[in-house]
């Protein structure tokens, strides 16, 4: 891909270019728990979007994406909100450049192979990609974490999706062999190796694209804010549901609106699994790790409501393989893929039989990608 790129983008623009790669992200567990200023545990994977980029004197973001055999001009000036990918783009020029002194414009290329809609988060590796491009061709000196910031204000603000800061630091921060538990409350973090011989990380995709799921993405989180702006009346030591125990939600059961309830739960349980789950990974107690990824689906898809009927089916499908050792929904959820783990050696066996069981139910194959936890954003030269 990357001597593609090198290729396209000398062919299209006619100069060299630096080149800037950022992957997509798996979770292992701790959904819906960032913007709740929870834990969350990400890591990398070897899928990227890789960006060509140099700057040019006419102040114009010039943009070819030969994938998709599109082409786009936009004057640096004037970046706003568009429909479609590009937005992404203008969404990091307008937070991470000082555009308004800026004397230079942009010539982009992109390509990647990180599938769109399927909970991968390749909106996030597009802006972690663009934004260390830019940093790097514009001496910014940025830090990881402020591009990453960058990226989840221009999903807000650009894409219109109250998203966490989970994709974007995963994306910026992964580390070859290793997951990351972050605090999103303070933003620290730490690796933890994941390093299982015998296991790998295989994402079923229920070919349901999630990409329309903004609005409930963004009710849910105004449902957990009402929980908490609820509880906070009785306890003014509450700011966000990490301060929220058990006891007090409970509590309050009967005067909160029952799905309110459900879904400020769900994230407390989440955010428990978590916590047991580093321990048990770190304790190489994959088995026990597998059946909290087993409960953290059913809480997704009970309490959340964000898994579909597709995710549900292949959830317990994968349940009835015994080299399955958990399996849930990941990421934002309404589809996209499901995330097992899997016994290595009985790979080929779980892949071939998911897709015949999904095949036969709902007439159609889903891809299924065997994931090694990667290396984060960088810079190719
Ligand atoms: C999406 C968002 C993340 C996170 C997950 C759910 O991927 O971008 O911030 O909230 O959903 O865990």
């Amino acid at each position: 891909m990357e001597k593609q790129i090198r290729r396209q983008f000398q062919q299209y623009f006619g100069k060299d270019a630096l080149i800037a790669a950022a992957p997509g992200r798996v979770n292992l567990i701790g959904e819906h728990t960032d913007y709740n200023e929870g834990f969350v545990l990400p890591g990398a994977i070897d899928r990227n979007i890789y960006i060509g980029i140099d700057s040019n004197t006419n102040r114009l973001l010039n943009v070819y994406a030969e994938q998709y055999q599109e082409k786009f001009t936009f004057p640096i000036d004037d970046v706003h909100p568009v429909k479609g990918w590009p937005t992404y783009l203008l969404g990091m020029i307008y937070y991470i450049l000082p555009h308004k002194q800026l004397s230079q414009g942009m010539d982009v290329v992109v390509t990647g192979n990180v599938p769109v809609g399927a909970g991968m988060s390749s909106s996030a590796a597009l802006c972690s990609a663009f934004g260390l491009a830019l940093n790097e061709i514009f001496r910014l000196g940025l830090s990881r974490m402020e591009i990453a910031l960058a990226a989840q204000k221009t999903e807000h603000h650009f894409a219109s999706l109250n998203c966490g800061i989970m994709d974007q630091f995963a994306s910026l921060h992964g580390k070859a062999g290793h997951v990351m538990k972050l605090d999103c409350r303070n933003l620290e973090y730490e690796y933890i190796p994941f390093d299982f011989p015998g296991y790998c990380i295989v994402l079923v995709n229920s070919m349901v694209s999630h990409s329309l799921a903004s609005s409930a993405y963004n009710e849910r989180r105004r449902q957990c804010e009402e929980g908490v702006s609820f509880l906070s009346r009785f306890y003014p030591e509450i700011h966000s549901l990490r301060d929220v125990r058990l006891e007090q939600l409970n509590h309050h059961r009967s005067e909160l609106d029952p799905v309110v309830y459900k879904r400020c739960l769900f994230v407390l349980q989440e955010n428990q699994r978590l916590l047991e789950g580093c321990d048990f990974l770190e304790a190489g107690r994959i088995e026990a790790f597998g059946k909290l990824m087993y409960a953290s689906h059913e809480g997704l898809s009970r309490d959340y409501e964000v898994s579909c009927e597709e995710s549900d089916f292949l959830v317990e499908a994968a349940r009835t393989f015994p080299e399955v050792k958990g399996a849930r929904q990941m990421g934002g959820g309404f589809g996209g893929c499901i995330i097992t783990l899997v016994e290595k050696d009985h790979t080929d066996h779980f892949v071939n039989g998911i897709q015949e069981k999904y095949g036969k139910t709902y007439g159609k194959t889903p891809d299924c990608f065997i994931m090694q936890v990667a290396e984060g954003a960088r810079i190719l030269a």
